[in-house]
C-alpha cells in the first residue's frame, strides 16, 4: 500500500521519495520558521501499515497519521504524558510506546481496536482501569521495565481477551489477591524481577487458561501449599532466583498440566515427596544451584520426568532409592556437586537415561574399585565425568555402556588404564581423555598396540607419560612400545597387608592395619573408606596413624568405643604418584550382647486359666528366645500343645493350665555375643476338691476303720479331722496316712462311734465332708453270729501272735477293703481313678477269710517287706511316686515299698492277697 501521510518519511518506500520529500517540506514550514535553531523532529517512515516514528523526539502523539496505519511505533521517543484519541484510526493495532519516560499509563478517550500495546521502558506506576476498558481487544500489553508497585482488585476490566501480561522488572511488592480474577484469557504472565516476596493464596484460581507464569527474581522465599492452584493449565512455571527455602507439602498442588518447572538459584535443600505431589506431567525440572545435600527418593509422582537438573547443590552421595520412580528420564545433570558416593543399583531406576552429566565431583572411586556402576545404562550415549580425581581406571568400570557414543574423562590427570578398560563400548565416537602423568610400563603397553591405539576415539596428542623418569613429558604419540616395559622396584603401591576382617562387641576398641610396598620415597597417601564412603566424611571417633619401614608403609586405624553404626565394609586406599591402589575389604561386624527388654515375673495361675510368660530381649544380631521348664527338657505345656507364642508380643501363653505347668520357667535370649537367662516361677493353684465322697461306715468293736479323705488341691490343701466336732490328733489307734488323708482306727471301741469330718483348706477355699461311723458293740456278734465269734478270737489270736507286728493288707482293683497303704496310694497315684467309693465294703470281707488267709500264708509272697521292728506307720508318712512309694520314716529316712505286680493281684477275688509278715507266722 502506499503510503503518503505527511508525517510520513517514505525512507521504506524508494519510488514514491520524491512525493514525499516535497510533502514534509510543506508540513515542518511553520515550525522551521518560529524555531530555526531547534532540532527538528525528523519524519516518520512508513511501510504498508507499519509507521516508523521511533527515535524522533516526539513529544506527544503526532497528528494525521495515515488513516490506515496498523502498527505505530513510537519508541524512543520523548513522550512524558499520553492522551490519545484514536477514534479515527480504526485499524491501529499495535502500539509501540517503549523507552520515553511516560510517567502515567496513557489515556485512551475512546474505544480502540488495539491489540498489542508496548509500554516497557518507562516510568508507569499504577494502571489505568478506564484507559483499559478502552482497549477491549487488547491482547499483548508490555509494562515491562516501569514503576508499578502494587496491583490492586478490580484494575484489569471485568471483559477483556489479555493474553499476554509482561510486568517483568517493576517495583511490584505486592498483589491484591482478586487482581487477576478477571484475566481469564491470559496465556502468559511474566513478573520476573520484581519484589515480591510473598504471594496470597488464591491469586491465580482464576487463570485457567494460563501457560506460563515466571516469577524469577523476586525474593520469594517459601511456596506455601495449593498457591498455583486453578492453574490448570500452567504448562511452565519459573521461580529461579528467588530466596526460595521451603517448599510445602502440595506447593505445585493443582498444576496438572505443569511440564517445566525451573527452580534455579534458590535455598532449597530438599527433595520430598510433599512438594513434588501432583506434579504428574512434568518433564523437565531444574533445581540447579540451591542446596540439596540428599535426594532421599520422593519422585512418586514425577514418573513422566524427562530431564532432571540437580547440578551445583551439595549432593554427597546418591542411594540406591533415590532415584526410584523415574523411569523415563533420559537426561541427568549432577555436575558440580560433592558426589564422592554412588550406590550400587542407583542406576537401575532410569533405564532409559541417555545423558548422564557428573563432571566436577569426586567420583574418582566409582571408576577405580565400584563394581560395574554403571551397568544396566544401556541408552546411555554421553557420559561425562570431567575433574573426578580420577587416577586410575579399572577395566569394569564402564561395563554394559553398550551404546555409549561419547566419555568425557579430561581434567582427571590419570595415571593408569586397565587393559579392555574401552572395549565395552563399541559405539564409542568421543573420548576425551588427557594425562600428563600416565605410568608408561607394562600395564600400559596394551594402549600403544596398534589396533587399539589407532581405533581408539581419543586425543592422543594430549596424553603424556609422567614415568618412566626418561619418558616424563612425552606424548603417548611419541614413546616407542618398547618403552612400555615392565619395572622391579615399581614405585607404584603394592598392598601386602589387607585389613582383617573382624567381629567385636559393642564399645570396644579396634584397629585395622593396611600395608603397602612402594619404591618411591614419596609418603603413601592412605584414605579409609567403610562401604565407600570417605570415613573422614562419615565419622569422628577414629584416627589412623603411619608406618614407616624402608619400602613398607603402613596405616593403621582406630576405632574407639565402637558402635553398631560402625558395622560394615572397611578397605584401605593407597596413593601415590605412581598409582593408587584399593586394598581387600574388611568386614567389621559390631554385635552386642543381649540385655533384657522384658524379664519374665513370677505369676500365679489358676488350673484351666492362661498363664502368660513374656520375655525379650535386645542385642545385636537380635537374640533367639528360648523357654525351658524346670532347667530340663520336659516341658508339659509343649508337649500337649497347650502353649502359644505371640511372636509379636514377645509373650508366651500357657492355656489351660494344669498342675504340671508348674515350676521354674528359664527365658534364655542367645546371639553370637552371648547369653542371657531369666527364670519366673508359675504357680498353679486350685480349689480343695474331694476325690471321692466318703461313706458311712459300720464296724464292730475291736475291728480297725479306715476313712479316706482323698482330695486335691494347690497349694496342697491342709486337712483337719474332727469327730463329732473335736479335732483328732494320732494316738495308738489313731494313725493318719497319705499326709493325712486317710484315717485309720484300730482296735476300735464303742465310744469311737460319732460324726466324723474331714475339713480341707488351701487359700483358695476350704471344704468339708462328713461321716457317721458307727461301732457295733461285740457281744451282739457273739450272740447272733458265732462264726463272727470265731473269727474276732482268730484275729486277737493273730494279734496276739504277731503282737506288735507289722500286718498290712494289699487290695487292688475294684473291691478294696479295710486296705491300709496301698489302696490309698494308689487313689493319689491316679486321681482321675476315682470309682473307689471308699471302704464301706469293708464289713462284707468276713473276718474268717482274714484269719484264714492270715494263717494260710505258706508260700511267702511278700518280696519287699518293712524292717519288722518298724513301728506301724506311725512317725512316718508315705511318700508317692511313679512307680514306687517311699515310706519315709521320721528316724531311719526311707525305704522304698515296691508295689505288687498286677499278676499277683490277681489271684484272689475280692480282696487280692494279703500278706502278714513271715517272721509273725513262724
Ligand atoms: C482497514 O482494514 C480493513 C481490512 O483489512 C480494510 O478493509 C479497510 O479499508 C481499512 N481501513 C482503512 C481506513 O484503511
Ligand atoms: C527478601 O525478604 C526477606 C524476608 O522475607 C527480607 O529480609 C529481605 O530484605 C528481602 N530482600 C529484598 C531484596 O527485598
Ligand atoms: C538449568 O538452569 C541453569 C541455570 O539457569 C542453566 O544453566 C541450565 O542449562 C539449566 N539446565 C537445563 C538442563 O536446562
Ligand atoms: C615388601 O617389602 C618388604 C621389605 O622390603 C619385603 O620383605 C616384602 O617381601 C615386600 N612384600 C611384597 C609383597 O612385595
Ligand atoms: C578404648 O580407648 C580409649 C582411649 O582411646 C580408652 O580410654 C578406653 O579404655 C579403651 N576401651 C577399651 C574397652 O579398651
Ligand atoms: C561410648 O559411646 C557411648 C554411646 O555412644 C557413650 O555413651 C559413652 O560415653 C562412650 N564412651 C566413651 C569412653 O567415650
Ligand atoms: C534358673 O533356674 C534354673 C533351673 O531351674 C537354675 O539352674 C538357674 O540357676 C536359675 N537361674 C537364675 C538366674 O536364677
Amino acid at each position: 500500500m502506499p503510503c503518503w501521510s505527511p508525517v510520513c518519511d517514505p525512507a521504506f518506500d524508494p519510488i514514491m521519495s520524491v512525493t514525499y520529500l516535497w510533502l514534509s517540506l510543506l508540513l515542518f514550514h511553520g515550525t522551521v520558521h518560529s524555531e530555526p535553531m531547534k532540532k527538528r523532529p525528523k519524519k516518520c517512515e512508513c511501510l504498508g501499515g507499519y509507521v516508523d516514528c521511533s527515535k524522533r523526539l516526539l513529544s506527544g502523539f503526532p497528528e494525521s497519521l495515515p488513516i490506515w496505519t496498523e502498527v505505530l511505533d513510537l519508541s524512543s521517543n520523548k513522550i512524558r504524558t499520553l492522551e490519545i484519541d484514536i477514534g479515527s484510526y480504526l485499524n491501529l493495532t499495535t502500539l509501540k510506546l517503549y523507552k520515553n519516560g511516560i510517567m502515567s499509563f496513557p489515556l485512551f478517550t475512546s474505544k480502540a481496536s488495539i491489540n498489542n500495546l508496548n509500554l516497557a521502558h518507562n516510568k508507569i506506576d499504577t494502571l489505568d482501569r478506564i484507559s483499559l476498558e478502552n482497549l477491549p481487544r487488547l491482547i499483548s500489553l508490555n509494562l515491562n521495565n516501569n514503576k508499578l508497585a502494587f496491583l490492586e482488585d478490580n484494575t484489569f476490566p471485568y471483559s477483556n481477551h489479555l493474553r499476554i501480561l509482561n510486568m517483568n522488572k517493576n517495583l511490584i511488592s505486592s498483589l491484591s489477591e482478586n487482581c487477576f480474577d478477571t484475566l481469564t484469557n491470559l496465556i502468559d504472565l511474566k513478573m520476573s524481577h520484581n519484589r515480591l516476596s510473598n504471594l496470597p493464596i488464591g491469586l491465580f484460581k482464576k487463570l485457567t487458561n494460563l501457560e506460563l507464569l515466571d516469577l524469577s527474581k523476586n525474593n520469594l522465599t517459601v511456596i506455601e501449599g495449593l498457591l498455583f492452584k486453578g492453574l490448570v493449565s500452567l504448562k511452565t512455571l519459573i521461580l529461579r532466583q528467588n530466596n526460595i527455602e521451603d517448599l510445602l507439602d502440595g506447593s505445585f498442588y493443582g498444576l496438572t498440566k505443569l511440564q517445566s518447572l525451573h527452580l534455579e538459584y534458590n535455598s532449597i535443600s530438599k527433595i520430598s515427596k510433599g512438594w513434588l505431589y501432583g506434579l504428574n506431567s512434568l518433564e523437565h525440572l531444574n533445581i540447579s544451584y540451591n542446596r540439596i545435600d540428599q535426594i532421599k527418593g520422593g519422585w512418586e509422582s514425577c514418573e513422566n520426568l524427562d530431564e532432571l537438573d540437580l547440578s551445583y547443590n551439595n549432593l554427597q552421595l546418591i542411594e540406591k532409592n533415590d532415584l526410584e520412580h523415574l523411569r523415563k528420564l533420559q537426561k541427568l545433570h549432577l555436575n558440580n556437586n560433592r558426589l564422592s558416593f554412588i550406590e550400587e543399583g542407583s542406576f537401575n531406576n532410569t533405564p532409559l537415561l541417555q545423558i548422564l552429566q557428573m563432571d566436577d565431583n569426586s567420583l574418582a572411586w566409582l571408576i577405580e574399585d565400584a563394581r560395574e556402576p554403571f551397568n544396566g545404562l544401556k541408552n546411555l550415549k554421553l557420559l561425562s565425568l570431567m575433574n573426578n580425581k580420577i587416577s586410575f581406571i579399572k577395566k569394569e568400570a564402564f561395563l554394559g555402556l553398550d551404546n555409549l557414543k561419547e566419555l568425557n574423562l579430561l581434567q582427571n590427570n590419570v595415571l593408569e588404564i586397565q587393559e579392555e578398560a574401552f572395549k565395552c563400548m563399541p559405539e564409542l565416537v568421543n573420548l576425551y581423555l588427557n594425562s600428563s602423568s600416565l605410568v608408561c610400563d607394562c600395564s600400559l603397553s596394551w594402549l600403544k598396540e596398534p589396533e587399539n591405539f589407532l581405533n581408539l576415539p581419543f586425543d592422543r596428542i594430549n596424553t603424556f607419560c609422567g614415568f618412566p623418569e626418561k619418558n616424563r613429558g612425552k606424548s603417548l604419540e611419541d614413546v616407542p612400545i618398547e618403552d612400555f616395559s615392565c619395572y622391579e622396584n615399581s614405585p607404584k603401591p603394592i598392598i601386602i597387608i589387607h585389613p582383617e576382617s573382624k567381629m567385636v562387641l559393642e564399645s570396644q576398641n579396634i584397629t585395622l592395619k593396611c600395608g603397602v610396598n612402594s619404591t618411591s620415597p614419596e609418603k603413601i597417601n592412605f584414605v579409609w573408606k567403610k562401604d565407600n564412603h570417605d570415613l573422614e566424611l562419615i565419622s569422628t571417633n577414629h584416627y589412623s596413624s603411619f608406618e614407616l619401614n624402608g619400602v613398607s608403609q603402613y596405616s593403621t586405624l582406630n576405632l574407639f568405643n565402637i558402635t553398631m553404626s560402625q558395622s560394615g565394609k572397611y578397605q584401605c586406599v593407597a596413593s601415590n604418584e605412581f598409582g593408587i591402589t584399593y586394598s581387600n575389604r574388611s568386614i567389621l561386624s559390631v554385635v552386642a550382647f543381649p540385655v533384657f527388654a522384658k524379664i519374665p515375673g513370677n505369676s500365679s495361675v489358676k488350673t484351666g486359666f492362661t498363664a502368660r510368660l513374656e520375655c525379650a530381649a535386645n542385642g545385636y544380631p537380635p537374640p533367639q528366645i528360648s523357654w525351658q521348664k524346670d532347667g530340663g527338657s520336659d516341658f508339659p505345656a509343649a508337649q500337649e500343645r497347650r502353649m502359644q507364642v505371640m511372636s509379636k508380643d514377645d509373650v508366651f501363653l500357657i492355656v489351660n493350665v494344669k498342675l504340671v505347668d508348674m515350676g521354674v520357667y528359664s527365658c534364655t535370649a542367645k546371639n553370637i555375643a552371648g547369653m542371657i537367662a531369666a527364670n519366673a516361677t508359675l504357680t498353679v493353684t486350685e480349689p480343695p476338691g474331694f476325690e471321692s465322697i466318703m461313706s458311712n461306715k459300720q464296724v464292730k468293736v475291736g475291728e480297725e476303720v479306715v476313712l479316706e479323705c482323698l482330695n486335691y488341691g494347690s497349694p496342697k490343701p491342709k486337712i483337719k479331722w474332727t469327730k463329732n466336732g473335736i479335732p483328732l490328733a494320732s494316738s495308738n489307734r489313731h494313725y493318719f496316712t497319705a499326709e493325712d488323708q486317710i484315717l485309720v482306727i484300730m482296735e476300735t471301741k464303742a465310744d469311737d462311734s460319732g460324726t466324723y469330718k474331714c475339713e480341707i483348706a488351701n487359700p483358695l477355699g476350704i471344704k468339708v465332708q462328713e461321716v457317721e461311723v458307727l461301732i457295733l458293740p461285740l457281744y451282739r456278734s457273739l450272740i447272733h453270729d458265732y462264726a463272727i465269734g470265731l473269727t474276732v478270737i482268730a484275729i486277737i489270736l493273730c494279734i496276739v501272735i504277731t503282737s506288735g507286728i507289722w500286718i498290712s493288707f494289699i487290695c487292688k482293683s475294684k473291691n478294696p477293703t479295710s486296705n491300709l497303704i496301698n489302696s490309698a496310694d494308689n487313689k493319689s497315684l491316679n486321681s482321675s481313678n476315682s470309682k473307689d467309693s471308699g471302704t464301706g465294703e469293708s464289713p462284707k470281707r468276713s473276718q474268717e477269710q482274714l484269719y484264714n488267709d492270715c494263717l494260710n500264708i505258706s508260700q511267702p509272697t511278700v518280696n519287699v517287706s518293712p524292717d519288722p521292728n518298724l513301728p506301724l506307720l506311725s512317725h512316718g508318712s508315705v511318700v508317692l511316686g511313679k512307680n514306687s512309694v517311699v515310706y519315709k520314716n521320721a528316724n531311719i529316712g526311707s525305704l522304698p515299698v515296691q508295689l505288687p505286680a498286677e499278676k499277683l493281684s490277681e489271684n484272689i477275688e475280692g480282696c487280692d492277697e494279703v500278706i502278714c509278715d513271715k517272721d509273725s507266722v513262724q
